[in-house]
């Protein structure tokens, strides 16, 4: 069940909306316009990533590059079609790789809504951590990506625990 990632193109924004404005995800996802996704698409500061599995695509990733304003990288969204089934978890290890082997970044972390068990399921899995900061850090994530929303929490994984964590996790 090979699970990849491609970097998406205007060509693949019916698809990611699609998927993210569809009945079933609509109320559990963040919404973006076409010209949100096409703006992450193109910048240097974002990463839009086309999920395919088997070759077919099968789900998107966004993360924005905060590494200069020491704020890691941030894994904004993920979404896949088919749910159950390893992909998230998968397409998640393989973006990881990415942030702390090209990237060099010293940690990943992202927002997950309170009663998203199954995202939340996914993350510890993969080594990510519950992560409640001091203000002051507090501050410079959010003003590096964005604030936690209401009935959310952060959660963080460092470069340093991801070689511990992706082996048997990925392969129990
Ligand atoms: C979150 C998401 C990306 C995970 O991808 P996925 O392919 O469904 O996840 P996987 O199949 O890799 O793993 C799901 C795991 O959660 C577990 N799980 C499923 N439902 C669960 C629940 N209600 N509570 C806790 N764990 C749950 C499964 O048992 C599985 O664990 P296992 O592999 O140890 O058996 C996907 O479910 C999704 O797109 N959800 C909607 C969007 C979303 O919530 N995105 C994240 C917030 S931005």
């Amino acid at each position: 069940m090979p699970v990849a990632l491609r970097r998406s193109t205007a060509e693949d924004l019916a698809f990611v909306t699609g998927l993210e404005r569809s009945p079933e995800n609509v109320q559990g996802i963040g919404q973006w316009t076409d010209l949100e996704h096409l703006a992450a698409m193109q910048s240097p500061k974002r990463e839009h990533w086309v999920i395919e599995r088997d070759g077919v695509p099968a789900g998107y990733l966004i993360a924005f590059d905060a590494r200069e304003d020491q704020a890691g990288i941030y894994v904004k969204r993920i979404l896949v079609a088919e749910k159950g089934q390893g992909t998230g978890s998968e397409a998640l290890a393989r973006y990881l790789d990415r942030a702390f082997g090209e990237l060099q970044a010293r940690f990943a972390w992202l927002h997950v809504r309170g009663g998203n068990t199954r995202a939340q399921g996914v993350y510890r899995r993969l080594g990510f951590q519950r992560f409640d900061p001091d203000p002051d850090v507090a501050r410079r994530f959010s003003e590096a990506a964005e604030s936690t929303g209401i009935g959310a929490f952060r959660m963080l994984l460092a470069a340093r625990d991801w070689g511990e964590s992706k082996g048997p996790s990925l392969h129990p």
